[in-house]
């Protein structure tokens, strides 16, 4: 009999890697996917609680399971992730007909806890320890992940792979829940990596991006010697078939020389770093305990910019944090405009249980404040991102071609022609009308239209050399 399983992500792209290995060991045992969660003979929800919000999403899809749970009692539902760790026991209390809470250390459990719940166990709960109820190798422990199973099929573009380094956070943010839900900073050793880095490079993948929550703190000793993150881009550039290395989520705090000089001299290191400041005034950055005053990113920016000229930044904004005032605001707006970021993702402040913010700080900004905030400082970086963008017009750029697009709009002279997309080696997407025999191929696109989020291209058709393109943003 074919199993037939179903499974909804949410979240970051860890849980998009960590779906993709509970695929990969589920297969192993027989099952195929659907996308009809009707269909299947077990349901399976990644969760995040980053914010409430995603939360709401995941209980609001259990919500629409329960008559069918209860027309089909064989049925098996798992709740994964960081809400499965966080809320535990909540979750039975408010989707009963849930069979079993998973947290994202305890996912190599998931075959037999779908098997125990199919000969009619009672409902089970594999989470992590929390972060005082053990030694700290214990903590280390339970939240391990099950690491290097891999299933190419899950990916989004078969040339693209997500290659997790780094597991947990110990920098306790004042309104995360990361450093509960994944557990204490573990670096996986370099060995496990690169050997990880080979079968993808197999399996056809042209881009890596190694996964951490502070992935620039990236450390593993053993014995004598230690593995920083720059090491580990050096020896991942040896790794044939990998074209490019790209590293998210950089700490502003731990941003070190060695590293900039490793993307500066390593070609296959993308000009692309992600370093989410938050906030630009020092009064919320304290507060949010992030470590470091907008001083210290300035110098850190300034050195970024003189180490590897043109190299695209972006950012991560928190709004309507504990406290924040007009003024405190503002000093964001102005941080914005300063740094010109290639984008940046701009969050409400969500107050999360379990965080210190939630226990000392009051959540004191009014939604409408919010809104407004987070529209204002969108639309300033939509601005600056078109903006940036406009730099590339009439400069041709080496795109890694991911596949046709999403729209996949057909050309009305020829069936051939669709829309496709890829990313320049920083990071800018891509689009112009080619056809799928393109996918996978390193491309000279020429630009002649930019949005704030995409670049629009005709392909080259003479010969370019390589030093003509633009892999940077161009001063002009
Ligand atoms: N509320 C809003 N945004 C949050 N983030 C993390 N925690 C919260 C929260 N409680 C944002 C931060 C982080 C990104 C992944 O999510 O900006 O960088
Ligand atoms: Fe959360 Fe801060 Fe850790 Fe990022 S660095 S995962 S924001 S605690």
């Amino acid at each position: 009999m074919s199993k037939r399983l179903y499974i909804e992500t949410v979240g970051c792209q860890m849980n998009l890697l960590d779906s993709e290995m509970v695929v990969a060991s589920l297969r192993r045992h027989g099952y195929e996917l659907t996308d009809q969660p009707q269909q299947a003979d077990t349901v399976l929800f990644n969760t995040c609680s980053v914010r409430q919000h995603a939360e709401e999403k995941t209980y609001s899809s259990l919500g629409k399971l329960k008559q069918h749970k209860q027309r089909h009692p064989q049925t098996t539902i798992g709740v994964l992730g960081c809400m499965a760790q966080k809320d535990q026991q909540l979750i039975f209390a408010r989707a009963p007909y849930v069979d079993f809470v998973v947290g994202p250390g305890q996912l190599q459990e998931i075959p037999k806890l779908i098997a125990q719940a199919k000969s009619g166990a009672n409902q089970q709960l594999a989470v992590g320890l929390g972060r005082r109820d053990g030694s700290l190798e214990e903590i280390k422990r339970s939240h391990e992940t099950f690491d290097p199973l891999r299933d190419p099929q899950m990916r989004s573009s078969p040339y693209q792979a997500y290659l997790r380094i780094q597991i947990g956070c110990d920098k306790f943010c004042t309104y995360c829940v990361v450093p509960n839900t994944r557990g204490p900073e573990q670096g996986r050793p370099p060995q496990q990596i690169e050997a990880e880095a080979r079968v993808l490079a197999d399996q056809g993948t042209k881009e890596l991006t190694l996964l951490g929550q502070t992935v620039n703190s990236y450390r593993h000793t053993a014995g004598e010697s230690t593995t920083r993150l720059s090491d580990l881009l050096g020896r991942l550039q040896e790794v044939e078939g990998i074209e490019r290395l790209k590293f998210v989520t950089n700490f502003p705090g731990d941003m070190t020389d060695d590293l900039l000089h490793a993307v500066r001299d390593l070609s296959k290191v993308s000009p692309y770093l992600h370093l989410p400041l938050q906030s630009g005034s020092n009064r919320i950055l304290q507060r949010m305990k992030r470590g470091y005053t907008l001083e210290v990113y300035d110098e850190m920016m300034t050195k970024i910019h003189d180490t590897i000229p043109g190299t695209a930044v972006s950012s991560d904004f928190i709004v309507g944090f504990c406290g924040e005032t007009e003024d405190d605001f503002q000093l964001t707006v102005d941080a914005a405009a300063k740094y010109r970021f290639k984008n940046s993702f701009i969050f409400k402040y969500s107050e999360r249980p379990g965080t210190r913010a939630a226990d000392r700080l009051v959540d004191d900004v009014p939604l409408a404040v919010k809104q407004r905030r987070n529209q204002e400082l969108l639309a300033l970086q939509n601005q600056i991102s078109e903006a940036g963008n406009q730099a590339f017009l009439g400069r041709a750029v080496k795109v890694l071609v991911e596949g046709p697009s999403k729209r996949e709009i057909r050309h009305p002279s020829s069936g051939e022609l669709v829309q496709m997309t890829g990313r320049t080696h920083c990071d800018r997407i891509v689009v112009w009308d080619g056809n799928r025999r393109q996918s996978g191929q390193l491309l000279a696109v020429t630009i002649f239209d930019a949005s704030a989020h995409t670049l629009f291209g005709q392909v080259v058709t003479e010969h370019v050399g390589p030093e003509v393109f633009a892999l940077r943003t161009p001063d002009a």
